[in-house]
C-alpha cells in the first residue's frame, strides 16, 4: 500500500492520534518531557528495551506503535493505567509510554511500525 503521511503540528505536547495503516491501528503520542524522562527511568522487565531504541534520535517526543495488544490482538486504550500509556480492557495487559508492556498477560511489547520523518512536522508511515 501507498505510505501515509501524517500532519503532526497539529498534535499538541501530551496528545495523540490514532490512524490506520494496512488495516493496523497505529498510535502516534507526542510524549511530554516527564513522559519522555519516565520512559527512560528503566527498560521494562517483561520484554525490556532501551526507549532510545524505539523512538527516532532527535524525534524522542514522538512514540509511533502499532496500537494491537500482543495478547490477543485488542485495541489497548491510551494514556491509561498504571504506567502511563495504555491499558487494555480485555484482559488487564498494561503498556507504558514507550508501548513496552508492565503487566501481563501481553508477553510483547506493542509492535513499532516502519516510519520516517520528512520534516519536524511531517511523518511517513510506510
Ligand atoms: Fe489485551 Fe488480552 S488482548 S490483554
Amino acid at each position: 500500500g501507498a505510505p501515509l503521511l501524517i500532519d503532526l503540528s497539529a498534535i499538541p505536547v501530551g496528545g495523540s492520534i490514532q490512524v490506520f495503516w494496512r488495516g493496523k491501528p497505529v498510535f502516534i503520542n507526542h510524549r511530554s518531557a516527564e513522559e519522555i524522562a519516565a520512559a527512560r527511568a528503566d527498560d521494562g522487565v517483561i520484554d525490556p528495551q532501551p526507549d532510545a531504541e524505539r523512538v527516532k534520535l532527535g524525534h524522542e517526543q514522538w512514540l509511533v506503535v502499532n496500537g494491537t495488544c500482543t495478547h490477543l490482538g485488542c485495541i489497548p486504550a491510551n494514556h491509561e493505567g498504571d504506567y502511563g500509556g495504555w491499558f487494555c480492557h480485555c484482559h488487564g495487559s498494561q503498556y507504558d509510554n514507550s508501548g513496552r508492556v508492565r503487566k501481563g498477560p501481553a508477553p510483547k511489547n506493542l509492535a513499532l511500525v516502519p516510519y520516517k520523518f520528512l520534516s519536524d512536522a511531517q511523518l511517513q508511515i510506510g
